[in-house]
């Protein structure tokens, strides 16, 4: 197999040299292969959001290398790495543009963010094909596609913005506690539509969530982070193996560690 993601030597500090100085990764290395679906979990300030902001370019890195297929991307700017890499958000109105209908927001994916030409882009045959990706989402979207997209409810909107994000073929996908602002069905619903866009278009996945469950029912490695490192990392039959006790039992191991 070969690697998607390579990260190697990572550093990141916030205020170096301050007062409030904070190390989150201190050589810090991680490698993910090609069709991996990786939850992470860990406790708060554990460095999850942040490993995914290092990845996508919105933040630096103080020290290290970050290989995207091979390829060195610490200098590729955030515009350019999103042309390969995707992400969802926590907060559903992110990923979506709110004023605009879903018909505009799928044009929009699909022009990676062009705005020239969206209008015309918008023909009767590109309508009947949105209305047939968007049927295949079993929302009820497929009705709703001259409806704008602030008047959804959040599940509706993490479901577009997933497709959205996976409409251009990209090598990899993140997902920063996608369904944690979802009530427990939609939740699931949501679950269930990232494994199957995942696995149907073999999209290279790194979800962080809360959700013990997700990690353990969905995906082919876990990992646990704690203050920056990573303290649980199982593929294969061990991942398949691993129950949410498991992992409950080393949370409150490492919380008793920490003084909490
Ligand atoms: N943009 C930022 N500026 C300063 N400190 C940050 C920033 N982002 C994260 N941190 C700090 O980095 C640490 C890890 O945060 P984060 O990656 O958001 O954790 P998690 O997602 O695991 O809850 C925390 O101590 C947090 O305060
Ligand atoms: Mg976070």
């Amino acid at each position: 197999m070969s690697s998607i993601l390579r990260l190697e030597n990572i550093t990141k500090v916030f205020f170096l040299g301050t007062i409030d100085e904070n190390i989150v990764f201190k050589d810090f290395s991680l490698e993910i292969e090609e069709g991996e679906f990786v939850s992470v979990i860990g406790s708060n300030g554990s460095g999850k959001t942040t490993l995914l902001n290092i990845i996508t370019g919105s933040l630096p890195v103080e020290n290290g290398s970050i290989y995207l297929k091979d390829k060195l991307i610490n200098k590729d700017k955030e515009y350019i790495r999103s042309r390969m890499i995707g992400r969802v958000f926590q907060d559903p109105s992110i990923g979506t543009a709110p004023d605009m209908t879903i018909a505009e927001n799928l044009a929009l994916a699909e022009n990676k963010g062009n705005t020239y030409g969206l209008k015309f882009a918008l023909n009767k045959k590109k309508i009947n094909e949105y209305r047939k990706l968007l049927k295949s989402l079993n929302l009820g979207l497929e009705d709703k596609l001259n409806v704008k997209v602030k008047t959804l409810s959040g599940g509706q909107r993490q479901a577009l913005a997933l497709l959205m994000v996976t409409m251009k073929p990209i090598d990899l996908l993140l997902l920063d506690e996608h369904t944690a602002a979802l009530d427990p069905k939609s939740s699931e619903e949501i679950m269930k539509l990232t494994e199957r866009i995942v696995k149907e278009k073999h999209i290279t996945t790194i979800m962080v969530t809360h959700n013990l469950r997700f990690a353990v029912e969905y995906g082919t490695h876990l990992l646990m982070f704690n203050k920056g490192e990573i303290v649980v990392d199982k593929k294969g039959q061990e991942k398949e193996d691993t129950k949410v006790d498991d992992l409950l039992k080393t949370f409150n191991e490492i919380s008793i560690e920490c003084g909490n």
